[in-house]
């Protein structure tokens, strides 16, 4: 199939198809130009691409009883391509031209490692297109998949994941997490909020989807689990056994209110917005220094405590420089506070079962996955997470361990409202922020970009949407209308990849481990 170059738009290179191509070329397809006067190669990538009709019949043709002819049934591909690649480079200053009548035609794997400027180390991904309601993985002039490999480096630059329900999401984390333990061996931390979500990532993937079956072929990778596995179930929840979970790898947890990072009990206050509460860490830090038997102290007489003080609601707060300040509280706000914390207490201190520390988690090849699916699991799950955030961030501050580490927090929205609040996103921005320097890499996942609280945006610099219907992809550069957005299959997305920004449509494979179906 061959393509001819026309001219030049805006920096757009134009090319139409020739005689013998019977299709359309879609969008995130890669072209090569063998410019037939330079003798130089030129790598496309096809931004817009549509069927053209040169000799389109007059609609008053269709009343008339007319044989048609054969020119009026002709249709050609038309393509506005990306110049990626040169793959001469000019030393002169100048760029080369590409002459109008050269010849292009499907890239080959090779070419397209060479226009991406992909290294062999990272998670493997399909290079991808989408036309109208299709998608398609991009495959050579042999039939063969087109990969992508994601720099390794980018998970330590902080990924957003959106999508509509059943996308993909989940799946592609559990891809990439067991890529961050078996290839990099770092440690890894998920938190399960949906039924069993995450919770089967020892067992092997089963599938019998043909497509799916030759994608993994094709990258030489065969269904497994993951081998060190821990889940952590808080203990306060019952569980029934369910079926497909191995509850050997099951550890229960709780909260040790003489441990507790004392900004951590800001995930009590998801939809207290009241400015007011956030001197509840700084009143915590003080009964825990005043109050408190030292190492021995239960939540329960926190609360106590902080129910003792109804009738003042004057209490002495401790900023983390160790300033003591005197804050009175609003009726309101007090009441909302005393509620939570009461509805916290079965949280702590529980003693049949272990508190989570940095160490647990920052393990050589270990995946530690926190089961808050359930009730009260995102009220629990927000506290724990800030707690164990922060100890795993300071450890690593202070070169602690040096294992890195890949945070996955799916459903983001249920930990860190968008209201949440400024305190608890500084904790994030700062985790991200150290990320780059200290192997920390945080994804986050949500239904819908306006669920993402605000300030992640701004971290991130990897962006990966799946199916949805959001307008948010303004800058990611390929022409997507809403409904290609809408119509994209299982697994297929639209991506800004750090340090990969040739790669705009992408399909994930199915994840090798964890995605089982329910028997
Ligand atoms: N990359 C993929 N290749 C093939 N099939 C996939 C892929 N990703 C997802 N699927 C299929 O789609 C199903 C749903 O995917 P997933 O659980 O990741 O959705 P989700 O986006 O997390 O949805 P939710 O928002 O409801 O959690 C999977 O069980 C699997 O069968
Ligand atoms: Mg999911």
């Amino acid at each position: 199939m061959i393509w001819t170059v026309l001219n030049e738009t805006d920096q757009k290179i134009k090319l139409v198809s020739k005689g013998s191509t019977d299709g359309i070329l879609p969008k995130g397809s890669f072209l090569t130009v063998e410019d037939n006067k330079s003798k130089r190669k030129f790598i496309l990538r096809v931004d817009e691409s549509k069927q053209v009709v040169p000799y389109s019949p007059s609609p008053l043709l269709s009343d008339m009883d007319l044989e048609y002819l054969e020119a009026d049934k002709k249709c050609k591909n038309e393509i506005t391509a990306y110049r990626v690649k040169d793959v001469f480079e000019r030393d002169d200053g100048m760029v080369d031209f590409i002459h109008p009548t050269s010849p292009a035609r499907r890239s080959s794997q090779e070419e397209i490692n060479l226009a991406m400027g992909m290294g062999d180390k990272g998670p493997k991904v399909f290079v991808s297109t989408v036309h109208s309601n299709q998608n398609r993985v991009l495959r050579d002039e042999s039939g063969k998949h087109i990969t992508a490999t994601l720099p390794s480096d980018f998970f330590y630059h902080q990924t957003l994941i959106c999508g509509k329900t059943g996308s993909g999401k989940t799946v592609a984390m559990k891809y990439l997490a067991q890529y961050f333990i078996e290839e990099i061996k770092g440690a890894v931390l998920a938190v399960n909020v949906k039924d069993i979500d995450f919770l089967q990532m020892d067992r092997a993937s089963v599938s019998d989807d043909e497509a799916v079956l030759s994608e993994w072929k094709s990258l030489g990778m065969s269904p497994h689990g993951v081998s060190n596995v821990t889940m952590y179930m808080p203990a306060n929840r019952r569980y029934e056994s369910v079926k497909g979970i191995n509850y050997d790898i099951c550890r229960k947890i709780t909260l040790d209110v003489n441990q507790i990072q004392p900004e951590a009990l800001t995930g009590l206050l998801q939809g207290i917005s009241d400015k007011g509460a956030l001197n509840l860490p700084g009143i915590f830090r003080y009964w825990r220094q005043y109050e408190a038997e030292k190492g021995k102290a239960r939540f329960t007489e926190f609360v106590k405590y902080f129910n003792s003080k109804e009738d003042s609601k004057r209490f002495t707060s401790i900023s983390d420089r160790g300033e003591e300040t005197p804050v009175t509280i609003h009726p309101g706000t007090y009441d909302n506070i005393s509620r939570s914390l009461e509805s916290a207490i079965d949280f702590f201190d529980n003693s049949s079962a272990d508190s989570l520390d940095y160490d647990d988690v920052l393990q050589q090849g270990k995946m530690s996955i926190l089961d808050f699916s359930g009730d009260k699991g995102p009220r629990f799950g927000s506290i724990l997470l800030r707690d164990l955030l922060k100890k795993i961030v300071d450890a690593k501050d202070a070169m602690m361990s040096k294992v890195p580490i890949l945070i996955i927090i799916d459903e983001v929205h249920q930990f860190y409202s968008t209201d949440s609040s400024r305190e608890a996103l500084d904790d994030i921005e700062r985790i991200c922020r150290t990320g780059r320097s200290k192997e920390i890499g945080v994804i986050f996942a949500s239904q819908s970009i306006e669920d993402i609280p605000k300030g992640i945006p701004s971290v991130v610099n990897t962006q990966i949407f799946f199916k949805t219907d959001s307008s948010s992809l303004k800058s990611i550069g390929v022409k997507i209308s809403p409904e290609e957005l809408e119509g994209l299959r299982k697994g297929f997305a639209i991506a800004s990849i750090h340090d990969l920004p040739q790669l705009k449509i992408l399909k994930f494979p199915l994840s090798l481990c964890g995605v089982v179906k329910n028997e």
